[in-house]
């Protein structure tokens, strides 16, 4: 039964995160709030995908549910076909056009359907991207056979059923002509002057192949400079030959780094901080194929506010999250968003990035500054749920960058919660923002296409903490319908606040629908 709490019965104690709120730095329990998927066909995931006319289409319809699985699409355009069995829709659109159609997928407990948008036009990533990317926990030892790997795991784990998508090369793919590692030297390009991968990557159009094989996009990076940030081979002055190779190896998605462009370029004048991106998404725009473009610069010269003008599909806020997780999730995740009003920014086809999710097992190096090994992440469990509620709550690009392969159900749980996956995907493409502080409180609310609110209650401080998220600050009024999106449970109808005990640094993520509204 539904229940109307007055403000001052509004207390909702959240236990399972809250009860482990000690300081400085407790040792926390590792619990798992997301619910295991159930059987019954469930469809998750983006609710619209763009692509331009004449690319290749490739998109999978992610759903949950006991396999085998029956997928249909009422209304596919023409051009498109679907692999009933798999769910991946491909082939191509002829002309620009906007398609809305249905997904259904059945299986032995039943048939779920869900309407999605195919927006044919010159606008890519109409929501945030979702992939793993291999620099946080592989940097310059990464190779074919990992990322072969990590597309296997991304569908072993089930995550691509939950709308991950990209599986994403970073650094050390080339050639570094100094590299300690003699694997890595070589020659950089040939005689043509194509860019050379190093030997751990000895057939790029075959790896690509493996990835598209099993539903998945590949994603790539350079540097416009001569040299990546990791001192391999990058694309100046053969920006045009580099993306038409990128094409015939078939990525979907290239990172542009900064790292040695800084040595011909001023870092005050914005013309030189566009010029590269301007370039590249002009070669980009000229291809047979999209590929999305993640700019990453680090938040020089303001980069959200010209990001998109010069075809970024999403741009870096700041500095690398890894050195310093924990200082930087609360520093360049919420203060240099607050500051810069990140919020106004973002938004279908271009996003803010603060950079990728660093829960789970990392590299060594961003762990203990130790080479050459793997660890857990240095946030504490309430961290890690704070980062992916953030992350969602801005509209971030979901790309998870610790091992893939080794997933415990706990990491799992955090990237796998379809309520967050939801928030974070919503079809308005509209950033959420700080709503209210209290010193380390604070209050973050996303609007929601639907018309409800995806609201955190975050507490910054040392120690647990009651957090109350008023209806003045959120714009309401009236009873609303209230949904604790980590368990994914309905907590009943509140009036005026909403107010929960909040671990330290940890956070309680809520949903709000009007009681008398959709
Ligand atoms: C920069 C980027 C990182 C990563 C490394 C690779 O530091 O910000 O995300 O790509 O380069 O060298």
């Amino acid at each position: 039964m539904k229940r109307i709490a007055t403000v001052s019965a509004a207390l909702v104690v959240l236990s399972a995160v809250a009860i482990a709120a000690v300081s400085p730095a407790p040792a926390e329990p590792r619990l798992v709030l997301t619910p295991r998927s159930g059987p019954e066909p469930r469809i998750n995931g983006a609710r619209v995908f763009g692509v331009r006319p004449g690319s290749p289409f490739l998109f999978t319809i992610p759903a949950t549910g006991e396999r085998p699985m029956t997928f249909g699409v009422e209304n596919l355009p023409e051009g498109l076909m679907l692999d009933t069995a798999t769910g991946r829709i491909t082939g191509s659109l002829p002309g620009p056009g906007v398609y809305t159609v249905t997904f259904t997928a059945a299986n032995a407990r039943g048939t779920a359907s869900r309407p999605f948008k195919i927006v044919c036009g010159p606008v890519l990533a109409l929501t945030p991207h979702m992939g793993w990317n291999s620099w946080y926990v592989w940097e310059n030892r990464v190779s074919d056979a990992i990322m072969r790997a990590a597309a296997d795991a991304m569908v072993s784990s089930g995550l691509i059923d939950h709308g991950y998508q990209y599986v994403n090369i970073d650094d050390c793919w080339s050639v570094r002509p100094d590299a300690a590692d003699p694997g890595r030297r070589g020659e950089p390009r040939d005689a043509r002057g194509l860019i050379n991968s190093n030997s751990y990557f000895p057939d790029m159009k075959d790896m690509t192949g493996y990835i598209h094989a099993r539903g998945l996009k590949a994603g790539i990076y350079t540097s416009p400079g001569p040299r990546t940030c990791a001192g391999y081979t990058a694309a100046a002055g053969h920006e045009e030959l580099d993306v038409r190779r990128f094409v015939e190896w078939g990525f979907d998605f290239l990172k542009y780094d900064w790292c040695s462009y800084g040595d011909q370029a001023d870092e005050t004048v914005l013309d030189d901080l566009q010029k590269p991106y301007r370039l590249i998404s002009g070669i980009l725009a000229a291809q047979p194929r999209d590929i999305v473009l993640n700019i990453c610069q680090y938040g020089l010269g303001n980069v959200w506010e010209w990001g998109r003008g010069v075809g970024g599909n999403s741009w870096r806020t700041a500095g690398d999250l890894g050195h310093d997780v924990v200082g930087n999730l609360f520093r360049d995740g919420f203060d240099v968003y607050t500051r810069n009003e990140l919020h106004r920014y973002g938004g279908p086809g271009g996003w803010n990035d603060p950079d990728y999710l660093l829960i789970g097992i990392l590299s060594s190096a961003f762990v203990t500054d130790r080479e050459g090994s793997n660890e857990a992440s240095p946030l504490s469990p309430n961290e890690q749920y704070t980062h992916v509620s953030l992350w969602s709550l801005v509209a971030a690009p979901l790309i998870f960058s610790g091992d893939i392969t080794r997933l415990d159900d706990f990491t799992l749980g955090l990237l796998a919660n379809d309520d967050i996956i939801e928030v974070d995907q919503d079809p308005l493409g509209r950033p959420g923002r700080r709503v209210a502080k209290d010193g380390a409180l604070e209050v973050w609310m996303r609007e929601l296409e639907d018309g409800s609110k995806a609201v955190g209650l975050f507490n910054r401080g040392p120690a647990l903490a009651s957090v109350t998220a008023k209806w003045s600050d959120l714009g309401l009024d009236g009873p609303q319908r209230v949904r604790d999106l980590w368990r994914s449970k309905d907590l009943g109808v509140f009036d005026g606040s909403f107010e929960a005990y909040v671990a330290r640094h940890g956070v309680v993520m809520i949903r709000l629908r009007p009681l008398n509204g959709r």
